[in-house]
């Protein structure tokens, strides 16, 4: 592909001009494709003086660390360090059940903890590293932040995505953001490129909220996060299996903090909901629900209510985007 190649030449020309010969680069890494293919690209251009961070923030998928972790390290080759921060996130949230707020409070304590790991950075290189990496595509700008003369204004935001804009004024970290101005379908063909392994490239979206934007409401309400790790697991490995993940744009489960009745043996249930929701999608600006066969919501149904404790309820999304968002916050 001859634009991506040119793109990336151009970027990789524009990093290094950017940066200079001595400075050093901090990455927050998110597990996703577009902040992988970021941050290959700032690896190419000025190597190991790129300094990554996965951050553990407690509302990960079922194995993700371990999985993206093997991926940053024995595939892309990426200096990254884990941070386990999932208590510190997991405190903050407590209680919140407005979806702007928990969206902001994710925003800021990843913010906390760039800082941090920059401060230390600093003390191990004796010189303070002067630029952050994100993986901002275009559609996030536009949601974020509506363009002048797009004739939206600012009550027209639809969610404060937190990487977008959310940096305080007193951090002194210049950002680079060498994939403002793609789409997710060229950011994927510029990872081929950059020799990101094929299953990474093709991964699903995941928001920078993770599992809190998928646990309605309180998301350290009994053990949410962790019912939802299981039937999220079920529901994209069933997927696989079908040879459908690639058909679908993205695929999730969402918990509802909403008990029902139910029967299971000889026993009256009263457990939790869960929805499943999957979408087709050029950009993530529109979507259209995907339409499964019968057999195999049905299958999926039984496999999440026969393995999940707590869960006896199992309802399918079938809205699109507009009127709904992808996200169920
Ligand atoms: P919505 O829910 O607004 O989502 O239709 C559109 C696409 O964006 C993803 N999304 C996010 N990505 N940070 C991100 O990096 C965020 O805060 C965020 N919120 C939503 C969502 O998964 C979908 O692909």
């Amino acid at each position: 592909d001859w634009k991506m190649q040119d793109v990336m030449e151009e970027e990789i020309k524009v990093i290094k001009d950017m940066v200079g010969p001595d400075d050093h680069v901090i990455c927050a890494l998110s597990g996703g494709v577009d902040s992988a293919v970021a941050a290959t690209l700032v690896h190419r251009a000025i190597g190991d003086r790129l300094h990554c961070i996965f951050v553990d923030n407690g509302l990960l998928r079922y194995k993700e660390r371990e999985r993206v972790m093997s991926t940053f390290q024995s595939d892309l080759h990426l200096p990254v360090t884990c941070v386990d921060a999932s208590d510190q996130f997991l405190t903050k949230l407590k209680g919140v059940v407005d979806p702007e707020v928990k969206r902001k409070i994710i925003g800021k304590e990843f913010i906390n903890i760039f800082d941090d790991f920059a401060h230390k950075l600093e003390q191990k290189l004796g010189e303070r590293p002067g630029f952050l990496v994100q993986g901002t595509l275009y559609p996030d700008v536009i949601e974020s932040c509506p363009p002048p003369g797009s004739g939206k204004t600012h009550s027209h935001t639809i969610k404060s995505h937190h990487n977008v804009g959310g940096l305080p004024k007193d951090m002194k970290l210049k950002l680079i953001e060498p994939l403002k101005l793609l789409f997710k379908d060229e950011v994927r063909q510029l990872g081929r490129i950059l020799n990101v392994p094929e299953a990474f490239v093709k991964r699903h979206p995941f928001p920078g909220p993770g599992l809190a934007v998928r646990v309605l409401g309180d998301v350290t309400e009994g053990n949410a996060l962790d019912i939802l790790r299981q039937v999220d697991e079920i529901f994209i490995q069933s997927i696989k299996d079908a040879g459908l993940y690639d058909s679908i744009w993205q695929a999730f489960a969402v918990f509802l903090p909403v008990r029902t009745v139910g029967v299971q043996g000889d026993q009256r249930t009263h457990s939790y909901v869960v929805a499943l929701r999957a979408v087709t999608s050029e950009d993530g600006m529109t979507a259209d629900w995907y339409y499964f066969e019968h057999k195999f919501l049905d299958d999926v149904a039984r496999k999440i209510c026969n393995s999940v404790r707590g869960v006896n309820r199992v309802v399918q999304d079938i809205t699109s985007k507009p009127p709904s968002t992808i996200e169920w916050e």
